[in-house]
């Protein structure tokens, strides 16, 4: 196999068959809560008791869930690729931590993730497995009130962008898994790989909003799509 640098996108979809929710399907999370009173920085202003329960109650979800073959694919293609000479840039637009208890090493969490908290009084950022509330100290400068979840509200600027470009500006190949492509600059991304001209692949239950950017589009679960994808890059099946 060519020492491939590759960039694979992962978005909700990859979780599902982990039985954590993905947020735009029928039944989705955000058909269920309202993003704008739990997901942007105003909300937890207003309503931090709400927002802390809401992320609470996802912390405990990820917690319990377990990574799916699909997770194990991606991090048995790490190493393959690694050892090929070639590199995996994995960045995931999730804040559960699949990839990495699946075995992933460098996982890039574009939207934070629920396994942080970060201080607002100091700026900390601890790693954090219970519940947080308005009442949380601090580990670092002590004071309550300002711990939140360690995630990317809407309205904030998501994490890593500039290593993001850089390693889509490196890249043989792109490949995006389980995201419906409705959410930005993660959508965007297969517009730039395509500007570059290597080859772009989803790997996803429905076609996503971008379909139609993709050179190639694989539907089905993507615990059956990913592994045949690793298997045939790794394996020439
Ligand atoms: N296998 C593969 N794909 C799946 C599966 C599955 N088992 N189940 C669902 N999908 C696909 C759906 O078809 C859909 O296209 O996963 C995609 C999930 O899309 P979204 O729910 O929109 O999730 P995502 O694209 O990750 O959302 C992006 O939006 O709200 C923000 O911060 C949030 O990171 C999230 C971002
Ligand atoms: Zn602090």
């Amino acid at each position: 196999m060519r020492a491939d640098s590759l960039f694979i996108l992962t978005g909700a979809g990859i979780s599902a068959e982990s039985g954590l929710g993905t947020f735009r399907d029928r039944g989705g999370i955000w058909s269920r809560f309202d993003p704008m009173r739990l997901a942007t920085p105003e909300a937890f202003a207003a309503e931090p008791v709400l927002v802390h329960e809401f992320y609470n109650l996802r912390r405990r979800n990820a917690r319990e869930a377990r990574p799916n073959p699909a997770h194990a694919a991606l991090a048995r293609l790490e190493a393959g690729l690694s050892q090929a000479g070639g590199r995996l840039f994995l960045c995931t637009q999730n804040v559960d931590d699949l990839h990495e208890r699946a075995g992933s090493r460098a996982v890039v969490h574009m939207h934070g993730e629920l396994a942080k908290a970060r201080c607002l009084s100091c700026e900390a950022v601890h790693p954090w497995e219970d519940d947080l509330s308005v009442d949380t100290p601090c580990p670092a400068c002590g004071r309550s009130g300002g711990m939140r979840p360690d995630v990317v509200w809407f309205g904030e600027m998501p994490h890593h962008l500039d290593a993001i470009d850089a390693a889509l500006a490196a890249a043989d190949r792109f490949v995006a898994i389980g995201t419906s492509g409705a959410v930005y600059p993660a959508a965007g991304y297969v517009a730039q790989a395509r500007q570059r001209g290597i080859p772009t692949l989803a790997l996803n239950l429905e076609a996503a909003d971008n379909a139609g950017l993709f050179e190639a589009t694989r539907l089905g679960p993507a615990s059956v799509t990913v592994p045949a994808f690793v298997a045939a890059l790794l394996d020439g099946r």
